[in-house]
């Protein structure tokens, strides 16, 4: 899968599944799925690093998680799952020179095909637009976008006419600025519907209902791994649960060891270890 043909899936009215990996396990699980697009989200950093945010997570650790979910994947090239990236907070917002630089590097260094950024702000598009002429492939990302956690908080966005006629006009934007898919995440549903059917580029959804050419999801929030799931992502299975229950049955069953008596011992061989 390249980027470019996911336009051809959307043309032929085939729904886009794009999954969140992180390491070689979970892509493994991804890839066995029949996932079309594997995202290295920069979710990584509440997932699977602990922080409280994604905005501290770096460009190195992209690129190490990236490497690993390439090492996890089985299938012969020609038929595994495109790897996309996120490029991570201030990695592209200071400028096109550094972000083709953080951007070429995950390239370079890892088996992402691919990078996505968040935002169409004026000061984006142009870096977009030197990406794609650097042939990076970018796929956007509007509405909810946690990198500007600390002036929108994880609330749905575009509710009223004025903020949809922004997004869609955003939309447009980052379509004419060379991105080959569109992340929307928790917006109206009707407006994801309407930008589905207006753009030529995939319109791939999260808490932005069904009508989208494709749907992205956080694994371990699908899986009910998540200590906290978000309210668009309702849990396939009380992953968590499942599995403190059956590790918890494991550590109540291992069977005490200190019970025979121990052999006599010469009076120069070493004490033997207590339990
Ligand atoms: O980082 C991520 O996992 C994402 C998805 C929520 C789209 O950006």
């Amino acid at each position: 899968m390249r980027p470019a043909d996911l336009r051809i899936c959307k043309q032929e009215g085939r729904p886009i599944a794009v999954l969140t990996a992180w390491d070689a396990l979970s892509a493994a699980l991804v890839e066995q799925a029949g996932a079309d697009v594997i995202l290295v989200g920069d979710s990584l950093a509440m997932v699977v690093l602990g922080h409280a945010t994604t905005l501290p997570v770096t460009l190195d650790e992209m690129i190490l998680h990236t490497r690993a979910v390439g090492r996890g994947l089985q299938r012969p090239a020609e038929q595994r799952p495109l790897i996309i990236t996120d490029l991570p907070f201030l990695s592209y917002q200071c400028g096109a020179d550094a972000a083709v630089a953080a951007a070429g590097q995950v390239l370079k260094d890892s088996p992402a095909a691919g990078v996505k950024l968040e935002g169409a702000e004026p000061e984006i598009l142009p870096v977009i637009d030197r990406l794609v002429r650097s042939g990076i492939p970018v796929m956007g990302h509007l509405g909810l976008t946690p990198q500007s956690v600390h002036q929108l908080g994880y609330r749905r966005q575009a509710n009223d006419p004025i903020s949809q006629e922004r997004l869609k006009r955003q939309a447009r934007d980052l379509q004419a600025a060379g991105c080959f898919a569109l992340v929307l995440e928790h917006v109206p549903a009707e407006l994801a519907a309407n930008l589905s059917a207006e753009l030529a580029i995939p319109v791939i959804g999260i808490g932005a209902g069904e009508q989208c050419d494709g749907q992205v999801r956080v694994t371990a929030d699908l899986l009910g791994l998540s200590e906290r799931q978000p309210p668009f992502c309702p849990p396939l299975l009380a992953g968590r649960q499942l599995c403190i229950e059956a590790l918890r049955g494991w550590v109540a069953g291992l069977q005490p060891q200190c019970q025979a008596p121990s052999p006599p011992t010469s009076p120069s061989a070493p004490a033997a270890p207590h339990c």
